[in-house]
């Protein structure tokens, strides 16, 4: 089958001037409905982050560096613009704890104002964060093409790879970082076909990248969490990608919950696991993975997950959404710098240490 990239969606994208409003394709309702929703103020973009319809660590910055320039436009106390644009921040920082591009893209909008601030006039400075906000979304296209391009070489003509949840186009601003490498790949004239695990208990693997790689052309089939050892057994996966939310400067990767037991998985049937993630997801501040903040979430996605209560009443529920894969199980990191091989604190420091951070 053909790549069929032109076929990707657009997850976000600005609409006007500075003064305009962020739309958002709403990914609670994929794949049976395809529908913007409009984001015009903090609060809206806050919900649309919490919510999960814009996720995927990249998009969420993205997101939120947008978030910052809703509702400022139209001050003229410089005092009063960097108290809201400080209270945005932190509001928007506390929304989904575990992805770092989130904190990575805040910070940098906000870095801008405070350079300006005393210097420019409020308009100015107004259009200074909006555009810097537009530079991340920018960069993030290039960015995901390069770590396409690097991990590309990884995967076999005739390959079978396994993804775990979503990293793709629905992720980023355009191509993705784990299924952009397999878009890469597909691109160049290799047959990649993708398993994708199910990923409860919010289903991005069934409902966003399979239905994103089947859009692209890419064959894809879809199978529940439990059965990647068994698919592993019968030998019909030659690679693991995913993504990442924070990686530590040991390599220790946070990920959707479960891709550590893919990992482990991975090991012991000997199949090569792989990360691909921008810059912007390591977090070089922490030493290692334990160290990364999980996000838990309401008990409620899994015991009503379906649209109708699948566990009994009154029983405790644990819904941790991310897990952490030692870098030890990881072969290589896909980056727009290169792949990192072997996956270690100097090899991480030598690749992206002094462009990030
Ligand atoms: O809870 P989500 O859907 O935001 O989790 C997303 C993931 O875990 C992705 O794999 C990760 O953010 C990388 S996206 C390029």
């Amino acid at each position: 089958m053909t790549s069929r990239l032109s076929n990707l969606p657009t997850t976000l994208r600005w609409l006007g001037d500075r003064l305009g409003y962020l739309a958002l394709l709403d990914q609670t309702l994929l794949p049976t409905e395809c529908r913007e929703i409009e984001c015009r103020d903090l609060e809206s973009v806050w919900r649309a982050i919490r919510e999960l319809r814009v996720r995927g660590a990249p998009a969420i910055g993205i997101a939120a560096g947008y978030g910052l320039t809703l509702g400022l436009g139209r001050l003229d106390d410089e005092s009063e613009f960097f108290t809201r644009l400080q209270q945005a921040r932190d509001r928007l920082a506390a929304c989904r704890p575990t992805a770092v591009n989130l904190h990575w893209a805040l910070d940098r909008v906000v870095a801008v104002a405070q350079r300006l601030r005393g210097q420019a006039s409020i308009p100015v400075i107004h259009q200074a964060i909006w555009d810097e906000a537009r530079r991340i979304h920018e960069q993030d296209r290039a960015i995901c093409r390069a770590i396409g391009v690097a991990g590309a070489d990884l995967l076999e003509d005739g390959s079978t790879v396994l993804t775990h949840c979503n990293a793709g186009a629905l992720a980023t601003s355009e191509h993705g970082t784990a299924l952009g490498v397999i878009y890469s790949a597909a691109a160049s004239g290799k047959r990649i076909q993708v398993f994708v695990d199910e990923t409860r208990p919010l289903l991005q693997g069934a409902r966003l990248s399979a239905w994103e790689l089947s859009r692209a052309g890419v064959p894809v089939t879809l199978i529940c969490d439990s059965m990647a050892a068994q698919v592993m057994r019968e030998k019909r996966v030659q690679a693991v990608i995913v993504g990442a939310d924070r990686i530590a400067a040991n390599g220790d990767t946070a990920n959707k919950i479960g891709t550590y037991s893919v990992a482990c998985l991975a090991r012991m049937h000997a199949i090569p696991f792989y990360v691909a993630a921008p810059s912007s997801t390591f977090d070089l501040t922490l030493s290692q993975g334990d160290q990364i903040p999980i996000e838990t979430r309401d008990g409620g996605e899994i015991s009503e997950g379906f649209g109708r209560r699948t566990a009994p009443d009154g029983i405790g529920i644990y819904n941790p959404a991310f897990d952490v894969t030692p870098a030890e199980l990881i072969t290589a990191l896909i980056t727009e710098f290169g792949v990192i091989r072997p996956v270690n604190a100097g090899t991480i420091r030598a690749t992206v240490g002094p462009k990030t951070h």
